[in-house]
């Protein structure tokens, strides 16, 4: 999605609203089992990482007003609308950081997210392009380190080839298990959304109707 949006418009109101920097990621604390954030308590952190231009995070925020919801994303206009929307419906527990995720997630505090959710990556299929497929066993590594015990990092992908990729980072992986009894995924997006708060995007939606299989993956930690 980088630069594939233009010129969106945004208030420095709505920037201050729920825009935050990267240092300012620093600042979420956790203590006990309480999320603090300017001078807010939330009972948990969810994180989407991709998080486009907000459509599934702004709704999860709505419907779960005690979770604070930080989304990352690298391009800024799909940040700055995702941004409009949280100010359009006032969310105050929605937070957006216009950045790299590999960057971005090590500011975040150790033990800290209840959920992770990288929701329709960008597979990167070209050899030339390997080194800015997000979905690795490194990367996966990282966000171990910022998941509470028994936190879930879930992933999800209509792409065939970011399927096969994401199987092969999986293989050997060891601070995970498979969520469900059958493995990695599932593809029945009933079942998931009855375990575990799903919004659609524009990109699930087009996935859906282009006819393709939607691949919920969810690994459990090991803590
Ligand atoms: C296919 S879009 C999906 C957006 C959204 N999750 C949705 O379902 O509508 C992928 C998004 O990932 C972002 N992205 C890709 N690599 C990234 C990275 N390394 N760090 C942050 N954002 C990244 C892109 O900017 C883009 O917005």
């Amino acid at each position: 999605m980088k630069g594939r949006l233009r010129n969106v418009k945004i208030t420095e109101e709505a920037k201050n609203f729920s825009l935050i920097s990267k240092e300012k990621i620093k600042d979420i604390r956790i203590e006990g089992d309480k999320i603090y954030f300017e001078e807010k308590i939330f009972d948990d952190l969810v994180v989407e990482i991709c998080s486009g231009t907000g459509d599934f995070l702004t709704q999860y925020a709505f419907f779960n007003p005690e979770t604070l919801c930080l989304g990352i994303d690298y391009a800024e206009n799909a940040i700055f609308r995702a941004v409009k929307k949280a100010y359009q419906k006032q969310l105050d527990n929605c937070k957006f950081c216009c950045n790299d995720a590999n960057a971005a997630i090590d500011l975040l505090k150790l033990d800290c997210a209840t959920l992770v959710y990288i929701n329709f990556p960008d597979p990167w299929p070209k050899r030339r392009h390997e080194k800015r497929r997000l979905v690795t066993d490194k990367f996966l590594y990282k966000i171990y380190n910022i998941l509470k015990k028994s936190g879930k990092c879930i992933i999800i992908t209509d792409n065939e080839w970011y399927k096969d990729f994401i199987d092969y980072q999986l293989r050997d992986i060891k601070l995970y298990r498979p969520y469900y009894s059958q493995g990695w995924f599932i593809t029945d997006n009933q079942t998931f959304c009855e375990q575990f708060p799903f919004y659609e995007s524009g990109y699930f939606k087009k996935a859906i109707s282009a006819g393709a299989t939607v691949r919920f993956y969810v690994l459990d930690t090991q803590k």
